[in-house]
């Protein structure tokens, strides 16, 4: 038999399909604003990183490295939507996603299991089924037939993906598309993607450790700014509302090398506890090793605190981690890193009760970082007594709050108020 082109199997598959009717150019004044409808689900954490509920007609891909939770998070979302939904799967079989789907809660969703790996196949089961919603598990599997390259291959990643923006645009149908990725976020497939769909979310997370963030990176249809929180349990993902209380280490004791830190993630205020080690190198280069933290920005604070106050870290092993295995990109946190490697290296705990919010310049200088009150206010609200921030955060209205707030300009002052 003769191979279709791709032209005639589109015509084939989309028969029934919404005609594309003829664009013309319209007024921006007759364009009507606010239609785009849509599904809201019931987990509060992916509406809210998707800008409000999946919009129909649109393409998100989740990005995630393999074991991070991706068909877990997609199955409840199958399950949990009050929707009919196809789910599509190339990685497993029928009895295994149906017994994961025994693992998890919510049933409330008309949810087909499809197990396929040929688009056309898919395409043509989901334009008979109409669904409001389509997953796919995961693009690397899918193989377009009239593309002579193996599953995940460029070529396969980027023919697939585009039949199903067309799909989904002319049926209105959304889509989400499952998308591993590489520990370096480098493989071709995922980074190929990003412009062809609405929305690329990223889930991300230690493996050994049970909580998951789900990051926007782009949004056609809303901010980027949002993150979602959940904890991988035996029976699946748990939506995290309430952050802070969550990624504190769970000890008692005041410990030397823990210093917590008043951060804002995507809109969230969040208290995150970092965690410093420093001890003498006992082989002749001394390690340096950060988790949740971007190693770079430790070697300039390490150098920081060197040139400025002096301390000896060149001689010491230094490792960093930032409780619960979460990665932390606001620069608020440089002030409570460095107060949880002066705390291990000089073996002084810092009492519970404090925490931080500053960047630290490269000469030194603590400064002012963005949305302060929001923080403090956090901090006051779980009980905190002080919080240390820079002096250059001006006109803040403080008497509402109960926590102390404590003015520094530069490292070397850190040092004189909590330690010595
Ligand atoms: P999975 O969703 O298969 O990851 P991905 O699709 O990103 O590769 O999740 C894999 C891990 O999640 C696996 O190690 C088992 C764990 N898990 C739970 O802890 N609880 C659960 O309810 C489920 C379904 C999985
Ligand atoms: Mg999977």
């Amino acid at each position: 038999m003769q191979k279709e082109t791709p032209r005639e199997e589109r015509q084939r598959i989309w028969k029934g399909a919404r005609k594309i009717e003829e664009t013309r150019p319209m007024p921006i004044a007759d364009i009507k604003s606010g239609s785009t409808q849509r599904i809201v689900t019931p987990d509060e954490e992916l509406n809210r990183v998707l800008g409000g509920g999946i919009v129909s007609g649109s393409l998100v891909l989740i990005g995630g490295q393999p074991g991070i939770g991706k068909s877990t998070l997609m199955l409840q979302v199958a399950l949990g939507v009050p929707a009919k939904v196809l789910y599509v799967s190339g990685e497993e079989s029928e009895e295994q996603i149906k017994m994961r789907a025994d693992r998890l809660r919510e049933r409330l969703s008309e949810c087909y299991i499809l197990t396929e790996t040929n688009t056309s196949k898919i395409l043509t089961q989901a334009q008979s089924l109409q669904p409001d919603l389509l997953i796919i598990d995961s693009i690397q599997t899918l193989a377009a037939p009239h593309i002579d390259a193996t599953p995940g291959s460029i070529s396969q990643v980027r023919e697939s993906a585009g039949e199903l923006q067309r799909f989904a645009k002319e049926t209105n149908i959304p889509i989400f598309i499952i998308g591993h990725i590489t520990k370096d976020g480098a493989i071709a497939g995922p980074k190929l993607l990003e412009h062809i769909v609405d929305a690329v979310l990223q889930f991300e997370g230690d493996q050994n450790y049970t909580y998951r963030i789900l990051r926007t990176i782009k949004n056609r249809f809303g901010s980027t700014d949002e993150i979602g929180i959940y904890e991988m349990q035996a029976q699946g993902l748990r939506e995290v509302s309430n952050p802070s209380e969550l990624l504190m280490s769970q000890t008692d004791e005041e410990l030397s090398g823990s210093a917590i830190a008043a951060t804002i993630e995507g809109q969230r205020p969040m208290l995150i506890e970092t965690q410093a080690l420093v001890s003498k190198a006992v082989y002749g280069t001394p390690q340096r090793s950060a988790t949740g933290f971007d190693l770079r920005r430790l070697s300039m604070l390490l150098a920081v605190l060197e040139k400025r106050c002096g301390f000896q870290f060149a001689l010491n092993d230094v490792f960093l981690n930032i409780a619960g295995g979460i990665r932390v990109d606001d620069p608020a946190i440089d002030l409570a890193i460095v107060s949880a490697l002066i705390s291990s290296l000089q073996d002084i705990s810092i009492p519970h009760q404090v925490t931080f919010a500053g960047e630290v310049g490269l000469s030194g200088e603590i400064r002012a970082v963005s949305r302060i009150e929001q923080r403090i206010q956090e901090a006051d609200r779980l009980g905190f007594q002080e919080i240390y921030i820079s002096k250059y955060n001006k006109g803040l209205k403080l008497d509402k709050f109960g926590i102390k707030v404590r003015f520094i300009g530069k490292v070397e002052e850190l040092y004189q108020a909590i330690f010595a």
